[in-house]
């Protein structure tokens, strides 16, 4: 047992960026902490009560880790059946969970609701702006004023897209839903990738599992999550390097049906251990010219699709941006 757990340890430590691998070993692990404390507990109280047990070690071990393993499915059927017969207790499950999303979603409207006037406020005078640099340039003969015109109407131009990148953050997700082959999508964002690779110094790998079923998902949302990753990914190897992309069958938890997982991994400069923690809030960038919202935004669409996104990333070495999501049962809106 010891060794069992000492063996998952090193694993762990020693492969952490392969993130199904970590996560099978953690659960493992976890179940063979629980089944040890479980063990435990059952000698101290057959102790408490000053008897010697008489049942051998291996069948109250086996016991042990059966009611372990057991109790995530039960705990499930039990849901179940009390959703059955009393549909109210749904709300007493998820209670935990509403004031956070209560929150969440008054955020979501005060920023839905200044998005177009910032939007507006900030186009029309980028507009006059590039105008009169666009008439100034016509007009000017020498080549130093044109150089500085091109810079203001570039500038211009990316503030412009800034706004835009804001706006898409802001406004309310609908979701256009349709059954459909995450792996065709796949193949749709990496013709997109291989058409911005324009130094060709980035190599892509595509490992796709045929045996992946379809998913009811907006398939234009998820075309920009991948995008959005790989092209964090293609700027993280500015040097060149390999950008992966693969899919697997997945299950989400508490959920019957099967989903899919998609893992795109680079083998650029990494992120800081200190960065970790902020890299979906929006705005946070490290880049010159980054806007800080490509990976908010993502989350944004994925936590919308009920799944989720994990990251693991050794600095120097490279990263990996595991994508968990299944079919979306209902449109949901924040
Ligand atoms: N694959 C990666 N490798 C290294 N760092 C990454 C990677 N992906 C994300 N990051 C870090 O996370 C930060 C946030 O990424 P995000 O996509 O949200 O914004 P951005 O790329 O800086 O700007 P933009 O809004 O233009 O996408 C990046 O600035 C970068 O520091
Ligand atoms: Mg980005």
């Amino acid at each position: 047992m010891v060794a069992a757990l000492l063996y998952f340890i090193l694993l762990i430590i020693a492969y952490p960026h392969l993130t199904e691998l970590h996560e099978l070993m953690a659960k493992a692990l976890v179940v063979s902490i629980i089944t040890a404390f479980a063990v435990v507990l059952f000698y101290l109280v057959i102790g408490l009560f000053g008897r010697t047990a008489r049942l051998p070690f291996t069948h109250v071990l086996v016991a042990c880790f059966t009611i372990v393993i057991s109790i995530s499915p039960f705990r499930i059927i039990l849901e179940k059946i009390f959703s059955a017969i009393y549909p109210e207790s749904k709300d007493v499950f998820t209670s935990l969970y509403a004031l956070d999303a209560k929150l969440e979603k008054e955020r979501a409207l005060l920023l839905e609701e200044m998005a177009p006037v910032f939007a507006h406020e900030i186009r029309n005078p980028l507009g006059s702006i590039k105008g009169a640099a666009q008439y100034l340039r016509s007009e000017t003969d020498a080549g130093e004023n044109k150089k500085l015109l091109d810079v203001i109407i570039e500038e211009v131009d990316r503030l412009n897209s800034v706004v835009s990148q804001f706006l898409d953050y802001a406004k309310p997700h609908t979701i256009n839903l349709k059954a459909q082959d995450i792996n065709v999508i796949i193949e749709r964002a990496v013709s997109i990738i291989k058409a911005n690779n324009v130094s060709g110094n980035i190599t892509l790998e595509m490992d796709l599992n045929p045996k992946i079923r379809n998913l009811v998902v907006d398939g234009e949302q998820i075309i920009q999550v991948i995008l959005n990753i790989a092209f964090n990914a293609i700027d993280a190897m500015p040097e060149g390097g390999m950008l992966r992309i693969r899919t697997s069958k997945a299950r989400i938890a508490g959920e019957t049906t099967e989903g899919v997982g998609i893992l795109i991994q680079d083998t650029g400069k990494g992120i800081k251990k200190e960065d970790m923690k902020n890299i979906f809030k929006p705005f946070f960038t490290t880049k010159e010219r980054g806007v800080g919202l490509g990976l908010a935004v993502c989350q944004r669409i994925i936590k919308n699709h009920g799944g989720y996104i994990r990251v693991k990333s050794i600095p120097g070495r490279g990263t990996i941006f595991y994508i968990r999501v299944g079919s979306v049962q209902q449109v949901k809106q924040l």
